[in-house]
C-alpha cells in the first residue's frame, strides 16, 4: 500500500507541470501596456487546456481560455478589449497576457491558473506600481573636455503630452544650493531665466520636445560646469526625475598645445 502512493505520486510529478512566471513585480507607466508572464516549461496538450486569469484579490476573471479559444464573453467588463491573449502563442505553452491601457486600479496581483488532463498549476504575477510620470535619463556620466559641447538627456514618458507638463527643470544641483540651468514651463522653454553661468550657453532640442525628450544641449562646457544635473518634472500633481553626472576630464588637447 506505502508503495504504491509512493509509485502514484511519482506518476502524477512526471506528468505534472511548471507554470511560470515573472521574476518579480511589475512597474507600468500609466496609460502604457504590459505582458503579464505565465508559460509552462513543457509542451501542454491542447485538447481540455484551460487557461483562467484572475485577480487573487477580488476574483475577478481578467480572462479565460477554454475549449480552443478564447472566451471574451466572460471577461469582466473592464478587461474587455482590454486584455488580450496571444493566440498564437498558446500552443507553444505560452499563456501571457497583453493588457493595455493601463490605470491605477490595475495594481495589485493576477494569478494564471493552467488546467491540463488531471492537472493544474498556477503562477502570481504583481503589477506593483502603476506610474503616473517616468522620466529616464542615461545611466552613465558624461564625460567632456573644455569648450566642447555635450548632451545631457532627459527623456518623458510618451504617455505624458509636453501640454500636460506644468514645468520641467534643469538643475545643477550643489551643496550651496541648486542652480536653474534651464527651464521649461508653459509650454515653452524660458532661457532668460537660466542662471548667468549657463545663460545663452544651453537649449533644448526644439524638434524633440514633442516626443519628450528633454535633452539639454550645453555648449562650450566650462571647468566649472562639472557636477550633477537634475531634470526634474512636474505633471498633474507628480514629479519625477533624473540625474546625470557631467565628469570634466580637463583642458582640451587645443589648449594645452596654445599654453
Ligand atoms: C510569450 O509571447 C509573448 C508575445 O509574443 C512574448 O513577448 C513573450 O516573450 C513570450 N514568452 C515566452 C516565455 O516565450
Ligand atoms: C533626444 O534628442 C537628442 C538630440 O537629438 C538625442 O541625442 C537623444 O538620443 C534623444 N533621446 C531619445 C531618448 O530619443
Amino acid at each position: 500500500m506505502y508503495q504504491l502512493i509512493i509509485i502514484s505520486l511519482l506518476l502524477v510529478n512526471s506528468d505534472g507541470f511548471q507554470v511560470r512566471g515573472p521574476s518579480g513585480p511589475l512597474d507600468v507607466p500609466l496609460g502604457g501596456s504590459v505582458v503579464l508572464p505565465c508559460y509552462v516549461d513543457k509542451p501542454l496538450t491542447m485538447e481540455g487546456l484551460e487557461v483562467d486569469w484572475r485577480r487573487s484579490d477580488t476574483e475577478t476573471l481578467v480572462h479565460l481560455y477554454q475549449d480552443g479559444e478564447s472566451r471574451p464573453e466572460v471577461q469582466q467588463q473592464d478587461y474587455h478589449d482590454r486584455a488580450h491573449f496571444f493566440t498564437d502563442q498558446i500552443q507553444h505553452g505560452n499563456f501571457s497576457l497583453l493588457l493595455i491601457n493601463v490605470t491605477a486600479e490595475d495594481e495589485g496581483k493576477y494569478r494564471c491558473k493552467v488546467f491540463s488532463g488531471q492537472d493544474s498549476g498556477e503562477t502570481v504575477v504583481e503589477i506593483k506600481h502603476v506610474e503616473r510620470l517616468i522620466v529616464s535619463g542615461s545611466d552613465h556620466s558624461i564625460s567632456a573636455y573644455a569648450g566642447e559641447d555635450v548632451t545631457l538627456n532627459c527623456s518623458v514618458d510618451s504617455h505624458i503630452t509636453p501640454e500636460e507638463i506644468e514645468e520641467l527643470s534643469w538643475k545643477k544641483t550643489d551643496k550651496d544650493g541648486d542652480i536653474l540651468v534651464l527651464l521649461y514651463q508653459n509650454n515653452e522653454p524660458l532661457p532668460e531665466s537660466s542662471h548667468e553661468q549657463y545663460r545663452d550657453r544651453v537649449e533644448f532640442f526644439t524638434d524633440e520636445i514633442s516626443k519628450g525628450n528633454f535633452s539639454l544641449r550645453l555648449k562650450s562646457v566650462r571647468t566649472e560646469d562639472k557636477g550633477v544635473y537634475m531634470c526634474q518634472v512636474f505633471a498633474g500633481g507628480v514629479s519625477a526625475d533624473t540625474t546625470v553626472e557631467l565628469e570634466q576630464l580637463g583642458e582640451s588637447q587645443i589648449n594645452k598645445k596654445n599654453t
